[in-house]
């Protein structure tokens, strides 16, 4: 297929060399311009933002939930049959509080509403380190799922199956609106689970839990003064503090 990335921070540069290696055509761009690219570990195209929504089947957006409404007048343009994809997580302390997600507004409608387009929610819910290292082929014993949420059907089965080629299963966790069960805070979020384990956790995801939870993994990543852990460690601090 043909994808557009923006933002080759950590998780859009790991997605695009999944996506190359796995045969697809890339076209990468930074937000604020080609020249952030240089020296970048990525793989497909750098090509300008204006030119990353051309002939595309997929864009995924890979920026911090706050720059995303920056980007609102280039999403516009993306035409009607490209699929939107946002990998996007809200942490206030460095998003900086919004109001609306404060007061209850889900994540990802949040970053619907900013860009005015309908959007799929993947890769969230998979650490970077998850995400480059531990995919394995379609079958293979406890697997790693990632949760993909989502208003439209057909849009969700084609980002499944891409997904599924990048080394991971999937779980449909529900509309767009539904994606609060695997925001950062819940047992969904960051934890390596299977296609099983993980639809149990998304049923069991506390909406008004979440935020302390979150806020409270990161006390603790803070109170190490963010002393590099073990990607095991970060998973297993996530199941213990996301399901208490
Ligand atoms: N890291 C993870 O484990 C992980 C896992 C799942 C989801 N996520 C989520 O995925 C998104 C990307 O994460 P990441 O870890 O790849 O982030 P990152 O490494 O910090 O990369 C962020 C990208 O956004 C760009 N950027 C930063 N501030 C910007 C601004 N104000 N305006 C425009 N562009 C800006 C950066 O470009 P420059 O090079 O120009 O600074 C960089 O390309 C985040 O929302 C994150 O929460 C992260």
């Amino acid at each position: 297929m043909r994808f557009g990335i923006i933002g080759a921070g950590t998780i859009g540069s790991i997605i695009s060399k999944k996506l190359v290696k796995t045969g697809h055509e890339v076209k990468i761009a930074d937000a604020r311009g080609i020249e952030h690219l240089e020296g970048k570990e990525l793989a497909g195209t750098p090509v300008p933002i204006e030119d990353v929504m051309t002939n595309i089947e997929v864009l995924i957006i890979s920026l911090p939930l706050t720059a995303l409404p920056s980007i609102r007048n280039i999403i516009e343009q993306v035409g009607e049959e490209v699929i939107v994809v946002d990998t996007s997580n809200y942490y206030p302390g460095r998003d900086h509080k919004i109001a609306e997600i404060e007061n209850g507004m889900v994540e990802s409608v949040w970053v619907s509403n900013q860009l005015g387009k309908p959007i799929i929610k993947a890769f969230n819910n998979l650490l970077a380190y998850t995400l480059e290292n531990e995919g394995t082929p379609e079958g293979t014993s406890r697997r790693i799922a990632m949760a993909i949420a989502g208003n439209d059907l057909s849009q969700k089965q084609k980002i499944t199956d891409v997904v599924n080629q990048l080394g991971f299963d999937t779980v449909d966790s529900g509309s767009l609106t539904d994606s609060w069960r695997q925001q950062p805070g819940t047992p969904a979020y960051c934890t390596e689970l299977t296609k099983e384990e993980l639809t149990k956790a998304l049923e069991k995801a506390n909406k008004e839990k979440a935020p302390f939870l979150r806020d409270k993994v990161i006390e603790k990543l803070s109170a190490s003064n963010f002393t590099p852990l073990a990607n095991k460690d970060i998973v297993n601090m996530n199941r213990e503090i996301y399901n208490s």
